[in-house]
């Protein structure tokens, strides 16, 4: 017992230590954030719900993602969003609890820029037993128009899956192939596509609200401590459709040992890849051998809020979104607050050994919290004490457009887009 609190003692500090600034700003304090500051002007007339038709569905959107459609000469027509939502997430959210009723299904969408408008997708083929509750999602790109394949991480009622769809731009029809099934899906977050049939999936958790009795209290712990014990994969599924028993052919763990792994995202050319660790506030940056998908430890950005999902914008550069304060947003899910903070950054790499700028346009700046990274800037596009728009979880620049879109978690009009 000696032996075993001598031991634990130092490693539980040095986790603390690790820390300091999110169990600072992001839990012990609360950060004065205004009610909205977007980076390219005024939130009031910039920024707007993304669907103008509001629908009860529409809301509590944890992820979204780029799908890029290309003509057949390969140039880039839209790219269009896929939006994973799940109004019945107060019910049934295996991350943060409760688990009540995993019954009502959550939804998937597509925005088209273009047309301006947010379809639900319809689930084909869906077994009409299974529970939905989307997470992480992700479609490989489309091809003068053909089908493509999907991905969608499943918090189902018994276990965590992830679904399979083809998806065609023509339709807003989700054709379901397959569940995908693994012993270490164990708490599978967020995808990031590497071919149409392979992917890495962090994991936020190893352990899980599902488990019985310690379910309440030992997620928390592993929250709270920052302790170092989620894990990424990479998983190639097999190009058979029609092979559904054994459909992932491979699970390699590629980023192990990272606290509370959530968002993931893959750089435009392929070789970087970015994971948000959401209890310690940073992101890592991994280079990836794109032969073997293996991934290289290459540098942390220390970001002054808690980060959920990362994507990168066609640039490179790496938008971040999370949540600046944990105690608004466990009252919000314990319903005594209405808002939770947001705040969304994006992090780029200095070229030319160019200093960094220091967010000084933002109406709280990064560096007013935490120290610069080295070789990156940190620059905020959009933050809110939640009253413009609450729990961001995901941002997202379009280069081809100049929108900027925020997906909220716990957000009652689902996503934000500012132009
Ligand atoms: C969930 O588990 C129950 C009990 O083990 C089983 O009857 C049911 O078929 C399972 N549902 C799915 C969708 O796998
Ligand atoms: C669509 O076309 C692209 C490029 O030819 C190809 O890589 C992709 O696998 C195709 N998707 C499907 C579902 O066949
Ligand atoms: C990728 O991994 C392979 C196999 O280990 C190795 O031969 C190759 O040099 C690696 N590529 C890079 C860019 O590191």
């Amino acid at each position: 017992m000696r032996l075993l609190s001598a031991t634990l003692a130092p490693l539980l500090a040095l986790f603390l230590w690790r820390s300091k600034y999110t169990l600072y700003y992001n839990m012990l304090t609360k950060m004065d954030l205004p009610d909205g500051y977007y980076f390219k002007g005024d939130v009031s007339s910039h920024c707007r719900p993304v669907n103008s038709k509001p629908d009860s569905s529409f809301k509590y959107c944890e992820d979204a993602s780029f799908w890029e459609n290309y003509d057949a000469k390969g140039t880039l027509e839209e790219r269009r969003l896929i939006i994973s939502c799940d109004s019945g997430r107060r019910e049934w959210n295996t991350v943060m609890g409760p688990l009540l009723n995993p019954t009502p299904r959550g939804s998937l969408w597509v925005h088209s820029p273009k047309l301006g408008d947010t379809t639900r997708l319809t689930l084909e083929n869906f077994p009409p037993e299974h529970t939905f509750h989307p997470l992480g999602v992700e479609a490989y790109p489309s091809y003068s128009g053909n089908a493509s394949y999907m991905y969608v991480v499943n918090h189902a009622a018994n276990k965590t899956v992830i679904e399979q769809f083809l998806l065609s731009p023509s339709s807003s029809v989700a054709k379901h192939i397959r569940t995908l099934s693994h012993p270490l899906f164990l708490a599978s977050n967020a995808l990031a596509l590497t071919s149409p049939t392979s992917f890495y999936v962090t994991n936020d958790h190893v352990f899980t609200k599902r488990l019985p009795y310690v379910g309440a209290v030992v997620p928390m712990v592993e929250t709270v401590f920052g302790l170092p014990l989620s894990f990424t994969a990479h998983v190639t599924v097999d190009p058979d459709e029609t092979a559904s028993g054994n459909a992932v052919l491979s699970h390699k763990i590629v980023a192990p040992f990272v606290a509370y792994s959530n968002g993931i995202a893959l750089s435009p050319s392929g070789d970087e890849v970015a994971i948000a660790s959401t209890s310690i506030g940073t992101v890592y940056l991994y280079s990836r051998n794109t032969t073997t998908n293996a991934l290289a430890f290459s540098a942390s950005v220390q970001l002054p809020f808690p980060p959920d999902n990362v994507k990168y914008d066609h640039d490179g550069n790496l938008v971040a979104a999370g949540h600046p304060h944990f105690p608004t947003l466990l009252k919000l899910l314990a319903r005594k607050v209405n808002v939770s903070p947001s705040w969304v950054a994006s992090i780029s790499p200095v070229k030319g050994g160019v200093s960094p700028e220091s967010d000084s346009r933002a109406t709280l700046s990064a560096s007013k919290i935490v120290p610069p990274p080295k070789h990156h800037t940190v620059q905020t596009l959009f933050q809110s004490n939640g009253e413009t728009f609450s729990t961001s979880s995901t941002g997202l620049l379009d280069t081809l457009t100049g929108n900027f879109y925020v997906t909220g978690l716990y957000a009652e009009e689902g996503a934000m887009v500012c132009h």
